[in-house]
């Protein structure tokens, strides 16, 4: 039975067509994965399904019901949720209050039943295997976990089509894992779900048919059993992908980062060198520490003990700007929406506003300059835009990030720290973006890459530090660098490796 049927849909934003008479069909109780490019209409179809966008043309049916031009809560009505790609939780609410914000539960004298919303809370995390505590600050929330919350929200909202919009950029294998078995019980009582990721495993494991988009027209549709990663990713960029090992040995430098029993709120007893045009990946499950040690190391978070030393200098007390300055260090931090964009700034004003920190003595922009790099950025990294001038929030979610790595490259720091710097980039540019890591580490630039994707290590890194429960639990030459042993030491399955001693601390 058809559940959704958008048929011949059309949608321009400021004349340019985004979607080209579009059809999309999806099957009850299905995984239909939503495939295409960065910038290839994805979102944008979805969000005419959930009420977001209005489209120019075509027609909408969920369930045989015509939706024209149906709002967010219409489209709710109809059964549809949306967990969109960019994190939209109110950061100052509790974790319950977002999860009930426009339903909260009453008592009969029309005040808020908490006890209730925070019982309600407990079962639904419960009954997903998360671990969040209902009256946390969602501020206070890793970024693994204000995802999980926000499928939690759209699980809980009684939906038979349930769209995720990349729903596992911050999620970890095992999370990932998890997710797909709440997917598939759900998918026993006829729940249908629309998928998009860039990460083809997940896709070829969760999925059952698929439809592909290129610049915003339709390319096919089918069963994933009858194709293979390689022939998607084809009709997806339009032509072969290399998958080519790209990794070549380099001379490391000497040591120019170092970390010696360093401590921070997520962290314990950190140590490890960093040598110059090395590359280190970080990785391990949420709540590691990793991604909080990056954040200590440019000065966002503080450190509590230990030291940091960057060129033989202790930096451990840097705040972000002596960090770039002093230390020059760059950082694209995890979690875009919140921690990287500025929303209503241009595209432009986005891209060079950190090298203009450091410039502080002049304070002029001189834009035909800035366009220039920006222009040399845009043909790196294959960035789609119509105009520099426009705001970076009309910018698809790939091609976003790709401005906040412009972003980074425009510091020309000496050493650069990289939360998930791949998340929401496609597959074609993935691999650019592994290339130019390596070119960077070519440059004598130092790469600290911190990242849930173990196929990403091994793609660039020189050795890769396995984090368990806040501290170091194996520190892996390249050569031992593969999935199965990241994860066994990632969940704590096998004794510390290649660590000192000194700093091993079993749980
Ligand atoms: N609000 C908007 N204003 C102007 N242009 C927009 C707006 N929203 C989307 N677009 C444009 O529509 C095109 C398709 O964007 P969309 O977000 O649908 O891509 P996507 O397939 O989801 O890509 P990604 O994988 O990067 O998330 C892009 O070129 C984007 O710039
Ligand atoms: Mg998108």
């Amino acid at each position: 039975m058809v559940v959704l049927s958008m048929k011949h849909i059309s949608k321009s934003f400021f004349g340019v067509p985004v979607l080209s008479d579009v059809s999309f069909e999806v099957e009850e109780g299905e995984v239909h994965a939503l495939l295409g490019e960065n910038g290839a209409g994805k979102s944008t179809l979805m969000n005419i399904l959930g009420g977001v966008y209005t489209k120019d043309s075509g027609t909408v049916e969920v369930n045989g019901v015509n939706l024209e031009n149906a709002s967010v809560t219409e489209s709710e009505k109809a059964g549809v949720a949306f967990v969109h790609q960019e994190l939209n939780l109110f950061n100052d609410l509790l974790v319950f209050e977002n999860l009930f914000l426009g339903k909260e539960i009453l008592y009969k004298t029309r005040t808020l039943n908490k006890r209730a919303m925070i019982a309600r809370s407990r079962e639904l995390f419960d009954d997903l295997g998360v671990k969040i505590n209902p009256k946390s600050l969602v501020a206070d929330l890793e970024t693994s976990q204000k995802q999980l919350l926000e499928i939690a929200k759209a699980l809980d909202a009684n939906a038979r089509l349930i769209i995720l919009d990349e729903p596992t950029t911050a999620l970890n294998t095992s999370e990932i894992e998890h997710l797909f078995s709440i997917i598939r019980n759900l998918q026993k009582k006829k729940i249908t779900f629309i998928f998009i990721s860039h990460k083809m495993p997940e896709v070829f494991t969760i999925a059952d048919r698929y439809t592909v988009l290129r610049n915003g027209f339709f390319v096919k549709t089918g069963r994933i059993s009858d194709t293979t990663p390689q022939e998607l990713t084809v009709s997806m960029v339009g032509r072969e992908v290399s998958d080519k090992e790209i990794y070549a040995r380099r001379a490391p430098g000497e040591v120019i980062l170092k970390l010696d029993k360093a401590s921070g709120p997520g962290f314990h007893d950190i140590s490890f060198e960093v040598r110059q045009g090395e590359i280190i990946g970080l990785t391990g499950l949420a709540g590691s520490g990793a991604s909080n040690l990056i954040q200590a190391m440019f000065g966002v978070i503080p450190f509590s003990g230990g030291s940091f030393t960057v060129f033989g200098k202790e930096a451990r007390t840097y705040g972000i700007h002596q960090a770039m300055k002093v230390a020059r260090i760059g950082m694209v931090p995890s979690n875009r929406k919140e921690n990287s964009i500025l929303p209503f700034m241009q595209i432009l004003e986005n891209e060079y506003i950190s090298e203009h920190t450091l410039s502080s003595r002049i304070q002029h922009i001189f834009i035909k300059q800035e366009a220039a790099k920006y222009h040399h950025y845009k043909e790196m990294l294959n960035i789609k835009a119509r105009s520099y001038r426009a705001l970076i929030t009309s910018m698809s979610g790939g091609n976003q990030q790709k401005i906040i790595l412009a972003r980074l490259l425009n510091t020309n720091a000496d050493i650069f720290l990289m939360d998930n710097p791949t998340q929401g980039i496609d597959v074609g540019a993935k691999g650019e973006i592994y290339k130019l890591i390596l070119n960077l580490s070519e440059q004598g630039k130092t790469i600290v890459v911190n990242t849930l994707e173990i196929p990403e290590i091994e793609k660039v890194a020189d050795q890769c530090v396995v984090f368990y429960h806040g501290r170091i639990h194996a520190i892996l030459d390249r050569n031992r660098i593969d999935e199965t042993t990241v994860m066994l030491h990632a969940t704590g399955a096998v004794p510390p490796a290649g660590v000192a001693d000194e700093h091993i601390h079993m749980e």
